[in-house]
This record gives structure tokens, sequence and C-alpha cells, in this order.
């Protein structure tokens, strides 16, 4: 196939050509994308919110076979007089995205005019709530990002950073089952046990006085409605799913519109760069769209099909999991029949 482009930036045209090869791979491989509910009987208030924030997402990604122009595509319209925005603040709940929306957004943005934080009135997972170190507010995009609730609780099976020390970590986590790890109380969570009303825990910890939840998915509803609530305190908000980002030419037309949208000054590169490494952290870890969305049961529903562990996990999350909020008030419809 033959991909026209004009040579400007030939080193991230080459990177991005290399990657829409190795997605390429996928096509043909057909994503099923799960049942998405509720999205056209989300009622007008939640439109309003949420929708603002959101591009016409299809609900998968994958790489359509018309795409004869993918690099073209990917430019980044140039913008000249830039609006108020100085910070970007990136928020969401662990294993939503966040270290990957961050580098999409510093690897994107002019580093000059806009500083990219993991933090916005307090670190990124933590509830945010509208208090002394907010960063000025009018000089501030927060950028709030979701994911889907199978692959989170999943995630965090594996790995729930919900613990202070290694030690109690292991003494948590150790031979926990996904079915124990899913109805047990939420109690101890680091991100969790400082939050202020009303999206505190609605138990208490007799010996430390400390909330609590009564189980993973109710602390994470709790969560979504305290983050969904930033609007009415933030002037500028915008919510994105993380399954709306992963895929570079999603990830673009995403970022397009933002630049327009707050009048940004997008990075020096004219195109978008996509994201294959998690700098800045203790350990570089390369990322891969194709592969995050081939182990992603959202995605690939082939997951479910032919594991009956899989199924009953997927079961699991939808009985435990507030449906009005993963529904409703998130506006996206996070529904999956297993
Ligand atoms: C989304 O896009 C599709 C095709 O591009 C179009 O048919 C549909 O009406 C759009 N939906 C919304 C809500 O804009
Ligand atoms: C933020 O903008 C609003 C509306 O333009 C204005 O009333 C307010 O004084 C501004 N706040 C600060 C701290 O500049
Ligand atoms: C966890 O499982 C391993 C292997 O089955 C076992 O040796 C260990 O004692 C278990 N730990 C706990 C706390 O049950
Ligand atoms: C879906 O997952 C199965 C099992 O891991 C894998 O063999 C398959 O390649 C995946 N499908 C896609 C489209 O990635
Ligand atoms: C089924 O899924 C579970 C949970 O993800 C995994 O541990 C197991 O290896 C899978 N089984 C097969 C046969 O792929």
């Amino acid at each position: 196939m033959i991909i026209p482009y004009n040579c400007t930036g030939e080193i991230t045209l080459a990177l991005v050509f290399k990657l829409f090869y190795s997605l390429f791979l996928f096509v043909g491989v057909l994503f099923t994308a799960p049942a998405i509910l509720g999205l056209e009987h989300v009622d007008d208030t939640c439109k309003s919110l949420l929708l603002k924030g959101r591009y016409n997402a299809t609900g998968h990604s994958v790489a359509d076979s018309s795409s004869s122009s993918v690099t073209s595509d990917l430019r980044i319209p140039q913008v000249i007089h830039h609006g108020m925005i100085r910070l970007v603040a990136v928020v969401g709940e662990r294993h939503s995205g966040t270290t990957y929306l961050r580098n999409l957004l510093k690897a994107n943005l002019d580093p000059v005019s806009h500083f990219v934080r993991d933090n916005f009135c307090s670190f990124k997972h933590f509830h945010q709530v509208k208090r002394d170190p907010c960063p000025d507010l009018n000089l501030t995009l927060a950028v709030v990002i979701f994911r889907n609730p199978y692959d989170w609780a999943m995630s965090m099976h594996q790995q729930c950073y919900c613990r202070k020390t290694n030690q109690e970590y292991q003494a948590y986590m150790e031979n926990v089952t996904f079915s124990t790890f899913m109805t047990r109380d939420w109690i101890q969570d680091v991100y969790s046990e400082l939050a202020q009303p009303p999206w505190r825990g609605p138990l208490t910890d007799p010996q430390s006085g400390k909330s609590y939840y009564s189980h993973i998915m109710q602390c994470r509803a709790i969560k979504i409605r305290s983050q969904l609530a930033i609007a009415s305190w933030a002037p500028h908000v915008e919510f994105v799913r993380h399954e709306d980002i992963l895929h570079p030419r999603d990830a673009h037309r995403w970022l397009s519109r933002l630049i327009a949208k707050y009048k940004l000054l997008p990075s020096k590169s004219r195109t978008l760069r996509p994201i294959f490494l998690y700098k800045g952290m203790e350990q570089e870890r390369s990322f891969n769209a194709g592969k995050a969305m081939s182990e992603s049961v959202w995605f690939n529903t082939s997951l479910l099909e032919t594991n009956k562990t899989v199924r009953e996990q997927v079961h699991l999350v939808t009985k435990m999991m507030d449906q009005t909020v993963e529904v409703q008030e998130l506006c996206y419809g996070y529904l999956m029949s297993a």
C-alpha cells in the first residue's frame, strides 16, 4: 500500500507509518465491539455535560480499511493565537490510562505554552475538590479520563495500587481471587480513605475513624461522580474515554478537537506523535495500542467467548457495578452482556 505524504518531518511520519503498519496487521481480524447500551437514551443534562467533551466515538477503534491517506489525516491543526490555557491537568482512576494521556498531551502540545501534569487539585487518582492547592482554574484545563469497568476491575485485581507499602500490599492481596477482590470491603485504600464529603465511603472503620466503601465498584462509582462534578466548579473540563484515544487515529481526532476548542498550541511536529514509550517512569515501558486492544475484554470479545473464567468475571463486574453511574451518568453506556 502506498501512503502519500509530503516530506515534512520524515522521522515522525516514518514512526506513524510503522505504527500503522503494525496496526494494519489487525485489520481483517475484526474486533467485535461489545453491545453498547443506553447511549441513545441518555438524558439531556447528561449529554450536555459529558458529550461536550466527547467526539463521535464509535465504541471500537479498529483502523478502517479506507485509510489510504493515514499520515495526512494525522496532521495536527496549527493554532496561531492561542487561548488562556497554561496548565493541562490529567485526572483519573488507577488503570484508566492517565499516564498514557499525560504522555500523549506532553508529546503533542507545545511545552513552553502548556505545562502538562498529573495533578489537578490533588494528585490525579484522588477525589478532586475545589480547595487551596487548586491551580488558577481560569488558566487550567482538567482532562478526566474514564475506562470501561471490565478491563479496569481486572487490572485492579492484578495491581490495585491501594496500599501504602509493599508489605501491606502483599498481605492484602496474597492469593486473593477475583471474586473475593470484587466483593470484600474496600477499606484502607490510599486513594480513597481521605475522601471528603460528599464523596466519602458510606461506612466507617471504628478503629481508625476513616471512611470506606462496601466494595471496589462502589468506590469507583462515587469517584466517577466526584470527577463528573468537577464541571460544576471548574470552568474548563474535558471528559474522555480511554477507549476513544487508544488507537492513534482516535487519539489524533480527539487531540485535534481539543487543540481547536481550547486554542492550545500544538508541538512543533506537524503530525500526531503517538505514544510508543512511557517515559519519565522508573522503567520505560513500551506501549502498543494493538496489543492493548487484543488483550482487552472490551475490545476483543473473543476472550469472553473462549474463556469461562473471563465470562464469569465479566458477569461479576456487571453485577457489582453501579449501573446508574456506568451506563447513564457516564453517558457512555459501559455495559457488556456476558
Ligand atoms: C456519528 O457518526 C456516524 C457516522 O460518521 C453518524 O452516522 C452518526 O449520526 C454520528 N452520531 C452522532 C451522535 O453524531
Ligand atoms: C476567572 O474568570 C472569571 C470569568 O471570566 C472571572 O470572573 C474571575 O475573576 C477570574 N478569576 C481569576 C482568579 O482570575
Ligand atoms: C498462598 O498460596 C500459596 C501457594 O498455594 C501458599 O503457599 C501460601 O501459604 C498462601 N498464602 C496465604 C496467605 O494463604
Ligand atoms: C483476541 O484474543 C485471543 C486470545 O488471546 C487472541 O488469540 C486473538 O488474537 C485476539 N484477537 C484480536 C483481534 O486481537
Ligand atoms: C482465562 O482467563 C483467565 C483470566 O484472565 C486466565 O488466567 C487464564 O489463563 C485464561 N485461560 C485460558 C485457557 O486462556
